[in-house]
This record gives structure tokens, sequence and C-alpha cells, in this order.
């Protein structure tokens, strides 16, 4: 297929997404010989910058993240795509500038993708500016826009978001980003699912004791608490990121792997989760906030005391649900999903009980109690794939060991590459694939609303942890059995 270059209109330029994230995907994929020729990047910022200043600031964002450093050549190739051009989001004029050079410049592709790196707040205003300016029309070529999470702040604001962004743009020019759908493990899921045979017969409730997906990070809210502190980690990543991988382990083959196709199948899944009721919001979620402790040998802050956190915050740091999808395939098993800031370890992983054998024939061995296998997906750090199983130690006695079967599919010499090079070069190839439809969105405010609703009153008491642990031992009311308890670990017998 023949890709049309397009010039990448990155508003937010000198923010913190385009620093850690988009520069460096960008640069990435112009080494790779990825970006079309002609591709060009017009940096949008408020800084009054020359040229010169920018492709300084590129410099050390580049320096920063590159794989195996910066390399000279390449990043002389890559600032000359640049453009920075200043100015407020806010004044026609930028607008006004931007249109001389998508539409009159012929140094400048006619197909623009316009990355909202900025404040969601700012998102209707910057949509409405590029609408009324023209910018959006697809008279000489394709417009497209990339939305980035959060998408409303509930459901309700989901909807007016989506009413305000249709006032302008097509269904087909917004790209919702998530960037959890671009890692390299996250599609696994849906190739190891759906190109083996051998797992199918067990991927339902016959088979499968309990899932549990977590998410946990050793950081902090790294400054970001004039967001996070009115977000929390039920909005930050269970609604966005978390709901997204539940939906690829639970959802039903589709009938091709046609975007569409996809999404359809993952709404399905949304759809079927079982409304968690006002009465029994304690009994599905639990949510705690970090105070000061230590992590990686350092102490660090309690969230109270984070900048720009206000003294008397309720907002959750740490938040766990537990959802049951009500259709054939899984009645009554539970989907246990966590996740944390300041916790003991920083990673991200699926992790899939099966039940164990209707009959322990080994009874009167030294093999008392059969442990149970588990498939293992880790996201990150590790990319693994991983089935345990029981195997008889060599010896004598009937003893039994845990072994894993390992599918690790990146080879030491294989390069890891980071979601958003993926997702920027889809929005390029108009591939929506990876990218949310509205329903899916709204469809997941739905699963959460209710519970945001009732911690939304309750704003007196939340429980704590401290800071570098694997948080409150309280969650453990959200357990169907005792021994669903969180696994922690990707390797066999640590916890
Ligand atoms: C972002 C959240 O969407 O995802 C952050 O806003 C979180 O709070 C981040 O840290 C996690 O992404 P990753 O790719 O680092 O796991």
């Amino acid at each position: 297929m023949l890709i049309e270059p397009c010039t990448y209109v990155i508003f937010g330029a000198t923010g913190n997404l385009s620093r850690r994230k988009l520069m460096p995907a960008l640069y990435h994929l112009e080494a790779a010989g990825r970006l079309p020729e002609g591709t060009r990047i017009l940096a949008v910022g408020r800084r009054p910058w020359s040229q010169d200043d920018w492709i300084a600031e590129l410099r050390g964002m580049i320096e920063k993240q590159a794989r195996g450093g910066l390399k000279e050549d390449v990043f002389a190739r890559f600032a000359r795509l640049h453009h920075y051009l200043q100015g407020d989001l806010r004044e026609a004029e930028l607008y006004r500038a931007m249109g001389q050079l998508l539409d009159g410049d012929p140094g400048f592709p006619n197909n623009a993708a316009f990355y909202m790196a900025i404040r969601p707040q700012e998102f209707p205003l910057v949509v409405d500016r590029l609408g009324e300016a023209g910018l959006v029309h697809e008279d000489h070529g394709w417009r497209r826009v990339v939305i980035e999470k959060p998408f409303g702040y509930d459901l309700e604001s989901a909807f007016m978001l989506q009413h305000r962004l249709h006032r302008h743009l097509a269904e087909h020019q917004i790209f919702r980003i998530d960037h959890y759908l671009g890692k390299a493990t996250v599609q696994n899921v849906l190739v190891f699912r759906f190109a083996n045979l051998l797992m199918e017969p067990l991927w339902n409730r016959n088979y499968i004791d309990h899932v549990q997906i977590t998410h946990s990070e050793t950081v902090g809210i790294e400054g970001r608490a004039d967001y996070y502190d009115n977000a929390g980690a039920l909005r930050d990543m269970i609604q966005s990121h978390l709901l997204q991988l539940f939906t690829l382990v639970a959802m039903e083959p589709p009938a091709s792997m046609e975007a569409e196709a996809l999404r359809d199948e993952k709404v399905k899944v949304l759809k079927s989760v079982r409304p968690i009721p006002k009465n029994a919001v304690h009994a599905h979620a639990f949510r705690a906030q970090y105070v000061s402790g230590m992590v990686g040998g350092d102490k660090v802050k309690g969230y109270l005391e984070e900048e720009g956190v206000a003294p008397n915050s309720t907002t959750e740091t740490y938040a766990a649900l537990k959802l049951y999808v009500d259709n054939w395939r899984w009645r009554d098993v539970p989907f246990y999903i966590r996740t944390g800031k300041r916790m003991a370890e920083g990673k991200s992983a699926i992790s899939i009980r099966f039940k164990v054998p209707p009959q322990h024939l080994f009874r009167n061995t030294p093999v008392e109690r059969i442990k149970p296998d588990w498939l293992l997906m880790g996201i990150q750090p590790q990319e693994v794939l991983r089935l345990e199983m029981q195997v008889k130690e060599p010896g004598l006695e009937m003893v039994t060991r845990t072994m894993s079967l390992d599918a690790s599919f990146r080879q030491e010499f294989e390069p890891a590459y980071d979601a958003y090079e993926d997702l920027l070069l889809d929005v390029i190839e108009g591939d929506r694939t990876l990218f949310l439809r509205y329903d899916e969105v709204e469809w997941a405010w739905r699963v959460v609303d209710p519970v945001l609703r009732v911690w939304a009153t309750e704003r007196d008491y939340i429980p704590t942890y401290p800071a570098g642990t694997w948080g409150p031992q309280e969650t453990r009311r959200l357990f169907d059995r005792e021994d669903q308890f969180w696994r922690h670990s990707l390797e066999p017998d640590e916890d």
C-alpha cells in the first residue's frame, strides 16, 4: 500500500507527552524509514521560540529517549521535517497561520493529522477553532484529529464532548487513542487467542477460575496534580487502558480483523458487564491513597504532600474492581482489575488462573494439594507469555513442581518499540483498528460510573497504604474466595 505523506500537527509540542512519547516515536519512525517521503511535522507551542530554539529543544528530547542514543545523520533528517509554529490555542490567528501552511504552501502535504497533546479541557476549543478556520474539510486530502484520553470525565461529559466534536468532524476523522493498544503484548493477546486453536476450548467458565489484570507503578503522580487530583486511579487507568485489556481477554472471536468487526466485539463485552448496583459498590470496588514510604531505598512523600494536591483530598491513587461478564462464556468468572501509583513494583500483566482438575488422584501421595495452572501475559517491563503447569520432580517420591512453558516472543536481539510508534503510523495509514470507537468509550464509562458516583459522595475518608507496598490488605473483601487473592509475580511460587 502506498502511504501518502502528511503534515503531523502536534498541539502541545513542548509539553510532557510530546517530549516523552510523541517526538521520540516520530524520530524512531524516521530512523526506521517508516515516515513517507515528504512528511512534515508542525510543532505548535506557546513559547516564543525560533526554529533553531525548537531544534535545540528537540535534540534534548531525543537524546534522552532514543534507543541506542541519538544518531546524528537520522537527527539531521528528522530536524528537517520540523517547523515550529508559535501561537495561542485560543487565538484565531494561530489557525490562520496554520491554514496558510497546510493549504497554501507546497512544502506541507495537504493531508493533516492534528494531535491533541494538550489538556483535555482544551480539546473542544481547539476542534472548534480548527472547524471555524476550515482546517478539517477534506477537500484536497484527509484531515484527522487524534484525541488523547481521558475522553470525558464521566458518562455525561463524554457524551457532551462527543457531541461537540461532531459539530465539525465526521466519525472517520476522529482517532481516540489508547496507547495500551499499541503495546506489543497487548496485540499479542489477540494473536495468542485467535491464531492458536489450543487455548480456545479452555477459554471459558468451565476451565478458568478467574482473571487478574494488574497495572502497578512505583512512580507517584509526577507533578501532574492538576490533572490527577481531579481524575484518580479509576478514571486514569481502569476506565481506559485496563478495561481495554479486559475486553481483549473476554471478547468473542471477531468476524474478521477489520477495525469495525473487532470493535463490535469489544463493545459487546462491555455491554455484557454485570452492572454494579449502588448498594454493592463496596463489594466490587476498592480505593486507597498512598502515604509516605520507601520506594527503591528512598523515602518518598505521601500523596497529600505532593505539590498541587488539595490537603484534604480523597482522590484514590489505588483502585481495584471486580467485574462479571454475563454471557455464556464467562458467567460468574470474576475479573479482578487493579492499578496503583507508588506500589512495590512497576509492572503490567494479565494473569489467568485455571481451575484444578475435578478429581484429586494424588491424594495419598506427598502431593497433598494440586496447584492450579496459570497463564501469564506480562506486558511490561517483561514481555512474556507463560503457561505454568505442574510436573513431577525427579526422584523416587511423588512430588510436584511448578514449571513454566515460556513462549516469550521477543528475542534479545529484536528491538522493543514504543506503543506510540505503531499508533502514530496507524493514523497516517488510516487504520482505526487500535483506536476507540465512541460506543466503546461510552460503555466503559457505564461500567465505572456507578462506582464513581458513590465514591464522589464519600469524601470524608479513604484507606491508605505506605508508598512502596502492594496496597492495602483490605482489598481482600473483593475476592470471591481467599485463594484468589492478587498474584504479584510472574515467577512460579513467589507469592
Ligand atoms: C497514562 C496515565 O495514560 O498511562 C498515567 O495517565 C500512567 O498516569 C500511564 O502512568 C501508564 O502508561 P505506561 O505506558 O507507562 O504503562
